[in-house]
Protein backbone atom coordinates (compact mmCIF):
# COMPACT_ATOMS: atom_id res chain seq x y z
CA UNK A 1 0.00 0.00 0.00
CA UNK A 2 0.87 3.74 -0.76
CA UNK A 3 1.02 6.05 2.32
CA UNK A 4 1.72 9.63 2.31
CA UNK A 5 1.85 11.37 5.48
CA UNK A 6 0.94 14.94 6.03
CA UNK A 7 1.33 16.72 9.32
CA UNK A 8 1.75 20.45 10.11
CA UNK A 9 0.19 23.07 12.30
CA UNK A 10 -3.50 23.53 12.61
CA UNK A 11 -4.82 26.18 9.56
CA UNK A 12 -1.93 25.47 7.26
CA UNK A 13 -4.72 23.92 4.63
CA UNK A 14 -3.55 20.08 5.51
CA UNK A 15 -7.54 18.99 5.15
CA UNK A 16 -7.85 20.69 2.20
CA UNK A 17 -4.91 19.92 0.29
CA UNK A 18 -4.34 15.99 1.48
CA UNK A 19 -8.71 15.90 0.31
CA UNK A 20 -7.56 17.17 -2.99
CA UNK A 21 -4.53 15.26 -3.44
CA UNK A 22 -7.25 12.32 -2.32
CA UNK A 23 -8.87 12.93 -5.07
CA UNK A 24 -6.77 12.95 -8.01
CA UNK A 25 -5.01 10.10 -6.87
CA UNK A 26 -7.98 7.87 -5.98
CA UNK A 27 -6.91 7.12 -2.36
CA UNK A 28 -8.79 7.25 0.97
CA UNK A 29 -8.46 10.35 3.22
CA UNK A 30 -7.97 9.82 6.68
CA UNK A 31 -8.64 12.81 8.74
CA UNK A 32 -7.53 11.56 12.40
CA UNK A 33 -7.86 15.18 13.78
CA UNK A 34 -11.76 14.19 13.26
CA UNK A 35 -10.86 10.90 15.44
CA UNK A 36 -9.66 12.75 17.57
CA UNK A 37 -12.65 14.83 17.41
CA UNK A 38 -14.73 12.07 18.33
CA UNK A 39 -13.48 11.14 21.67
CA UNK A 40 -13.88 14.74 22.32
CA UNK A 41 -17.25 15.01 21.37
CA UNK A 42 -17.99 11.89 23.82
CA UNK A 43 -16.38 13.46 26.37
CA UNK A 44 -18.08 16.47 26.01
CA UNK A 45 -21.15 14.74 25.89
CA UNK A 46 -20.81 12.23 29.30
CA UNK A 47 -19.78 15.76 31.14
CA UNK A 48 -16.21 13.86 31.63
CA UNK A 49 -13.66 17.03 32.82
CA UNK A 50 -11.50 16.96 30.07
CA UNK A 51 -8.11 16.88 32.05
CA UNK A 52 -9.16 14.38 34.09
CA UNK A 53 -6.61 11.66 32.13
CA UNK A 54 -7.71 8.92 34.19
CA UNK A 55 -11.68 9.48 33.52
CA UNK A 56 -11.27 10.35 30.32
CA UNK A 57 -9.35 7.00 29.78
CA UNK A 58 -12.30 5.12 31.45
CA UNK A 59 -14.47 6.18 28.53
CA UNK A 60 -12.70 4.67 25.66
CA UNK A 61 -13.47 0.92 25.96
CA UNK A 62 -16.74 2.57 24.92
CA UNK A 63 -15.87 4.33 21.88
CA UNK A 64 -15.81 3.32 18.44
CA UNK A 65 -14.70 6.14 15.54
CA UNK A 66 -15.21 5.29 12.16
CA UNK A 67 -14.69 6.96 8.52
CA UNK A 68 -16.38 6.15 5.30
CA UNK A 69 -17.81 7.96 2.34
CA UNK A 70 -21.33 9.11 1.81
CA UNK A 71 -23.82 9.25 -0.76
CA UNK A 72 -22.93 13.42 -1.15
CA UNK A 73 -19.17 12.03 -2.00
CA UNK A 74 -17.60 13.49 1.12
CA UNK A 75 -15.82 11.60 3.98
CA UNK A 76 -18.31 11.26 7.05
CA UNK A 77 -16.69 10.35 10.62
CA UNK A 78 -19.23 8.46 12.84
CA UNK A 79 -18.97 7.75 16.81
CA UNK A 80 -20.49 4.60 17.58
CA UNK A 81 -22.58 4.84 14.20
CA UNK A 82 -23.73 8.01 14.42
CA UNK A 83 -22.65 10.80 11.94
CA UNK A 84 -21.27 13.38 13.84
CA UNK A 85 -19.25 15.16 11.24
CA UNK A 86 -20.74 18.25 11.59
CA UNK A 87 -21.18 18.09 15.72
CA UNK A 88 -17.58 17.76 15.56
CA UNK A 89 -16.84 20.88 14.22
CA UNK A 90 -18.03 23.31 17.02
CA UNK A 91 -15.69 25.26 18.82
CA UNK A 92 -16.72 23.97 21.97
CA UNK A 93 -15.42 20.31 20.50
CA UNK A 94 -12.64 21.72 19.22
CA UNK A 95 -10.76 22.91 22.30
CA UNK A 96 -12.03 19.67 24.38
CA UNK A 97 -10.22 17.88 21.84
CA UNK A 98 -6.82 20.15 22.16
CA UNK A 99 -6.89 18.82 25.75
CA UNK A 100 -7.86 15.41 25.37
CA UNK A 101 -5.24 14.64 22.57
CA UNK A 102 -2.62 15.10 24.86
CA UNK A 103 -3.35 11.81 27.11
CA UNK A 104 -1.46 9.13 26.45
CA UNK A 105 -4.19 6.49 26.04
CA UNK A 106 -6.29 8.36 23.86
CA UNK A 107 -3.55 8.36 21.87
CA UNK A 108 -2.34 4.89 21.70
CA UNK A 109 -6.49 3.98 21.42
CA UNK A 110 -6.60 5.84 17.98
CA UNK A 111 -3.37 4.34 16.72
CA UNK A 112 -4.16 1.01 16.14
CA UNK A 113 -6.94 2.01 13.85
CA UNK A 114 -5.16 4.61 11.89
CA UNK A 115 -2.33 2.25 11.18
CA UNK A 116 -4.80 -0.58 10.28
CA UNK A 117 -6.29 1.73 7.83
CA UNK A 118 -3.03 2.76 6.40
CA UNK A 119 -2.45 -1.26 6.04
CA UNK A 120 -5.31 -1.88 4.15
CA UNK A 121 -5.60 1.45 1.57
CA UNK A 122 -3.70 3.96 -0.53
CA UNK A 123 -3.63 6.57 1.77
CA UNK A 124 -3.48 10.41 2.14
CA UNK A 125 -3.28 11.07 6.80
CA UNK A 126 -3.06 14.20 7.77
CA UNK A 127 -2.61 14.70 10.99
CA UNK A 128 0.27 15.80 13.83
CA UNK A 129 2.55 12.62 14.36
CA UNK A 130 2.03 10.74 11.71
CA UNK A 131 4.92 10.78 9.74
CA UNK A 132 6.43 10.08 13.21
CA UNK A 133 5.00 7.79 15.29
CA UNK A 134 1.69 6.71 13.26
CA UNK A 135 3.53 5.66 10.21
CA UNK A 136 7.23 5.83 10.12
CA UNK A 137 7.51 3.84 7.14
CA UNK A 138 5.17 5.71 5.06
CA UNK A 139 6.62 6.52 1.36
CA UNK A 140 6.37 10.29 1.00
CA UNK A 141 6.14 12.44 4.50
CA UNK A 142 5.11 16.10 3.82
CA UNK A 143 5.20 18.61 6.43
CA UNK A 144 3.27 21.30 5.15
CA UNK A 145 3.31 24.83 6.84
CA UNK A 146 2.22 28.37 6.62
CA UNK A 147 3.62 31.29 8.23
CA UNK A 148 1.11 32.37 11.16
CA UNK A 149 0.31 36.28 8.84
CA UNK A 150 -0.76 34.07 5.71
CA UNK A 151 -2.88 31.15 7.85
CA UNK A 152 -4.31 34.76 10.19
CA UNK A 153 -5.07 36.41 6.54
CA UNK A 154 -7.21 32.59 5.52
CA UNK A 155 -8.84 32.42 8.38
CA UNK A 156 -9.73 36.26 8.62
CA UNK A 157 -10.69 35.71 5.14
CA UNK A 158 -13.36 32.77 5.15
CA UNK A 159 -15.12 33.84 8.41
CA UNK A 160 -15.91 36.96 7.05
CA UNK A 161 -17.13 35.71 3.54
CA UNK A 162 -19.06 33.59 5.86
CA UNK A 163 -20.68 36.69 7.36
CA UNK A 164 -19.23 36.05 10.56
CA UNK A 165 -17.46 38.82 12.14
CA UNK A 166 -12.99 38.98 12.08
CA UNK A 167 -10.39 40.64 13.68
CA UNK A 168 -7.09 39.72 12.13
CA UNK A 169 -5.06 40.70 14.93
CA UNK A 170 -6.98 38.55 17.17
CA UNK A 171 -6.86 35.85 14.89
CA UNK A 172 -3.53 35.88 14.44
CA UNK A 173 -2.45 36.54 18.23
CA UNK A 174 -4.59 33.00 18.66
CA UNK A 175 -2.53 31.21 15.59
CA UNK A 176 0.53 31.98 17.61
CA UNK A 177 -0.64 30.49 21.38
CA UNK A 178 -1.99 27.52 20.10
CA UNK A 179 1.54 26.92 18.16
CA UNK A 180 3.49 27.37 20.95
CA UNK A 181 1.18 25.37 23.26
CA UNK A 182 0.64 22.20 20.30
CA UNK A 183 5.15 22.48 19.54
CA UNK A 184 5.80 22.66 23.58
CA UNK A 185 3.07 19.22 24.70
CA UNK A 186 5.09 16.41 26.12
CA UNK A 187 2.70 13.98 24.36
CA UNK A 188 3.36 13.92 20.69
CA UNK A 189 4.55 17.58 20.09
CA UNK A 190 4.20 18.62 17.11
CA UNK A 191 7.55 17.71 15.25
CA UNK A 192 8.74 17.04 11.71
CA UNK A 193 9.98 13.71 10.87
CA UNK A 194 13.61 13.92 9.77
CA UNK A 195 13.04 12.44 6.30
CA UNK A 196 9.24 14.55 5.52
CA UNK A 197 9.77 17.34 3.08
CA UNK A 198 9.40 20.40 4.39
CA UNK A 199 7.00 22.83 2.40
CA UNK A 200 5.45 25.98 2.97
CA UNK A 201 2.43 27.14 1.25
CA UNK A 202 2.03 30.67 2.34
CA UNK A 203 2.29 31.58 -0.98
CA UNK A 204 1.04 28.71 -2.91
CA UNK A 205 -2.78 28.17 -4.40
CA UNK A 206 -4.42 24.91 -3.15
CA UNK A 207 -3.83 23.25 -6.95
CA UNK A 208 -0.14 24.43 -6.69
CA UNK A 209 0.26 22.71 -3.48
CA UNK A 210 -1.12 19.46 -4.80
CA UNK A 211 0.77 19.59 -7.95
CA UNK A 212 3.95 20.36 -5.98
CA UNK A 213 3.27 16.84 -4.03
CA UNK A 214 2.59 15.21 -6.75
CA UNK A 215 6.10 16.30 -8.80
CA UNK A 216 7.33 14.77 -5.65
CA UNK A 217 5.70 11.43 -5.66
CA UNK A 218 6.40 11.41 -9.68
CA UNK A 219 10.33 12.36 -8.70
CA UNK A 220 10.86 9.64 -6.14
CA UNK A 221 9.41 6.69 -8.18
CA UNK A 222 6.33 6.16 -5.82
CA UNK A 223 3.30 7.37 -8.53
CA UNK A 224 3.51 8.17 -11.81
CA UNK A 225 1.36 11.49 -11.77
O1 LIG B 1 -6.67 18.88 12.72
P1 LIG B 1 -7.77 19.19 13.72
O2 LIG B 1 -7.90 20.65 14.05
O3 LIG B 1 -9.11 18.63 13.32
O4 LIG B 1 -7.32 18.45 15.06
C1 LIG B 1 -8.13 18.49 16.21
C2 LIG B 1 -7.25 18.35 17.44
O5 LIG B 1 -6.67 17.05 17.52
C3 LIG B 1 -6.11 19.36 17.55
O6 LIG B 1 -6.13 19.90 18.86
C4 LIG B 1 -4.84 18.54 17.34
C5 LIG B 1 -5.26 17.13 17.69
N1 LIG B 1 -4.62 16.13 16.82
C6 LIG B 1 -3.57 15.40 17.31
O7 LIG B 1 -3.15 15.63 18.43
N2 LIG B 1 -3.00 14.44 16.53
C7 LIG B 1 -3.44 14.19 15.30
N3 LIG B 1 -2.87 13.22 14.57
C8 LIG B 1 -4.52 14.95 14.76
C9 LIG B 1 -5.09 15.92 15.55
Amino acid sequence: MINIAIDGPSGAGKSTVAKALAKKLHFVYVDTGAMYRCIGLYVHRCGVDAHDADAVAALLPKITVSLSYAEDGEQHVYLNGEDVSFAIRENVISLITSTISKIPAVRAHLLSLQREMAASHHVIMDGRDIGTVILPGAQLKIFLFASAEARAKRRTKELISRGQEADFETILAEINARDIQDQSRETAPLVPASDAVMMDNSDMTIAQNVDAICMLLAQRGILNV
